[in-house]
């Protein structure tokens, strides 16, 4: 029996025991408790989260069996420079991610762990990434000293006894080692949210599919089946295995007629991908549904008829708390209604949470995210602008019916979009896999350069800059050859909701708008609309976008459709900056898109239009 005070699961596994073993002994924790996945141990473990201060229980008629928590200020976010992938050579990492040489690497964290979980319990903590004994889901095995990332892997995977079943007595697992890194000298008080800030190292080592993570004890940085696993490892491990781990939202397109139409759609973080994955039909699209598969992670495999099916390999939601509204994503709202944890929200007054577009009124008086008194006169937000709910996926009403089938859904088109001010038209078909390809790797979003006060596009190819587990240049081989591996691959769409007018006002509505694009996207994978050959991909005339219920001007549209020579052939060069950092490994195809690219500029008009039928 360990501090929580009652019994755990139980488990045959020889190498999962011998691995427990071993890293007890390096970490040398006060007990050891194998997680169950029980209600009741999740009860317990917040009841003891609230004793300690760490969680606070909201209020229960507003916010049913619902905590919150908040952070060390500084231990907030993922760490992106102090993240490595641990490949034998540098060259498999590949110029966007740290490397550090995995004996190396083991050697320094090995110091580090050696005696880290003192006076704490370690937690074993068997999940599944994607329904239980899906032939494309995956298994882990995080060991932790951390109660608040097992309650959150409670919400956020299939966790617990069921998971120990399946792998019986020698089925495999992906190893995922983590510590706050604060161990407790005996009689030592603990502090509210332990953390080791200036040790902050998230390792991966993708040749033994393990992942080590030390120092932090927020999202991304500490729930492991989340970045870590399911898109660094298993990114790698589709690359060997002939599968896709990506950083895609999955949706169900219901139209009126009850034809269903799946699609995988990437946008970088922070760029609305839990809006578009719960998105509500505008006027104009009465009797459409859109159903929610998943709203960050998709692992993607070539069934045997031929075609892609994909799953969400998780089971919960981490949303971005601030900017989701009732106006705005009422659905994301109703998800978080219950069983949930908020990480770093304001309370309020009646014991509830709150954030910066949460409602339109904001309350008179709150608690903000550092525990201070706030009122709309104080400086700072209330809560951090990364703070977070864990919601279960099963709580959103759009959640669609077939989310949990183990077979994954049939995927019939792939939606790339980038946060762009310029240049970029709302919606553009590649005009093959490969120009698809070509497109999603180029895909890139705008960060304001401080220092001259210009708008520099960071390049974030497939939305996967931080996540891509090896060598990106062999990555985009990777997708080349998957569409190789079905019998038509789905056709591939870059969209841009944030393109500005000259006043630098947003040109398009966006939120449930995108429908709009959306529904022209699925006509377009079911072969029925016709489209006009830009020199970018093929797109709709006004004529083909169902503008029901707004009032968008023909000549808005062709502003947005259009396609500035000068500014097309600037974005075709600083492409190359791209693919020079990978040196011969770029796909040749690559380099053969780019010069069509500039060609079709080239022979294009100063100002590309598209014209009406
Ligand atoms: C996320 C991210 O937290 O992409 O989903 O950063
Ligand atoms: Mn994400």
């Amino acid at each position: 029996m360990t501090k929580l005070g009652i019994p755990g699961g139980t488990t045959i596994n020889a190498k999962l025991l011998a691995w427990v073993d071993e890293m007890a002994k390096l970490c040398k924790p006060d007990s050891i408790h194998i997680c169950d996945g029980s209600d009741r141990e999740y009860d317990a473990l917040c009841e003891m989260m609230v004793a300690s201060g760490t969680m606070i229980k909201l209020n229960e008629a507003k916010r049913p069996n619902s905590y919150l928590c908040r952070s060390d200020p500084r231990d907030v976010a993922r760490v992106e420079d102090r993240t490595f992938i641990c490949s034998a050579t540098k060259a498999e990492a590949g110029p966007t991610n740290n490397w550090v040489a995995p004996k190396e690497m083991l050697a320094r964290m090995t110091k580090l762990y050696d005696g880290c979980m003192k006076g704490r319990t370690m937690y074993v903590v068997p999940f599944s990434m994607g329904p239980l004994g899906s032939n494309i889901a995956h298994i882990g095995v995080q060991l932790t000293d951390s109660a608040y990332a097992v309650a959150n892997m409670k919400i956020m995977t299939r966790m617990g006894q069921k998971v120990l079943d399946l792998i019986g007595k020698d089925g495999d697992f992906v190893k995922c080692l983590h510590s706050i890194g604060a161990p407790l000298a005996e009689g030592q008080a603990d502090v509210l949210w332990p953390c080791n800030p200036d040790n902050i190292t998230i390792a991966h080592f993708p040749e033994d599919r393990a992942i080590w993570s030390f120092g932090s004890g927020y999202g991304g940085n500490a729930l492991l089946g989340k970045k870590c696993f399911a898109l660094r490892i298993a990114s790698t491990m589709g690359r060997d295995e002939g599968w896709l781990a990506e950083h895609m939202l999955i949706v169900g397109v219901e139209s009126p007629e009850g034809e269903k139409t799946y699609v995988g759609a990437a946008f970088p973080s922070a760029c609305g991908k839990t809006n578009f994955a719960m998105l509500q039909p505008p006027q104009g699209f009465e009797g459409w549904k859109i159903w929610t598969v998943g709203d960050d992670i998709a692992w993607i495999k070539p069934g045997t008829d031929g075609k892609f099916y994909a799953i969400n390999p998780e089971a919960g939601f981490f949303g971005v708390a601030p900017g989701t509204g009732h106006h705005t994503n009422a659905n994301a709202m109703e998800a978080c209604a219950k069983n949930s944890i908020f990480t770093n929200v304001a309370l309020t007054d009646e014991g509830d949470v709150w954030w910066e577009g949460m409602t339109e009124e904001t309350p008179a008086h709150l608690i903000d995210w550092k525990g201070r008194d706030w009122t709309p006169d104080s400086k700072e937000p209330a809560a951090h602008p990364n703070a977070r709910f864990t919601a279960p996926v099963s709580q959103c009403p759009t959640t669609d019916p077939d989310w949990e089938n183990p077979a994954g859904v049939p995927i019939s088109a792939f939606i790339f979009g980038g946060r762009l001010s310029k240049t970029m038209p709302l919606v553009y078909q590649s005009f093959s896999w490969t120009h698809g390809v070509y497109l999603a790797a180029t895909m890139g979003s705008e960060a304001t350069a401080a220092a001259v006060g210009q708008a520099a596009i960071r390049r974030d190819p497939f939305a996967m800059l931080p996540f891509c587990g090896y060598n990106m240049a062999d990555y985009f081989t990777h997708w080349l050859e998957m569409g190789r591996k079905v019998n038509n691959p789905p056709p591939i769409f870059r969209v841009n909701w944030f393109r500005k007018d000259a006043n630098g006002k947003f040109m398009w509505p966006g939120f449930g708008d995108n429908m709009r694009v959306l529904a022209w996207i699925v006509d377009r994978a079911h072969g029925r609309k016709a489209a006009v050959e830009s020199p970018f991909g093929h797109v709709p005339h006004y004529e083909d976008i169902n503008w029901k219920g707004l009032d968008y001007p023909k000549a808005k549209f062709e502003e947005l459709m259009s396609i500035d020579r000068e500014d097309g052939v600037a974005e075709a060069r600083s492409q190359e900056d791209l693919f020079d950092k990978f040196h011969d490994r770029v796909p040749p195809e690559f380099n053969n898109e780019r010069e069509l690219l500039k060609a079709r500029l080239w022979r294009s008009p100063a100002k590309w239009g598209v014209k009406s039928e």
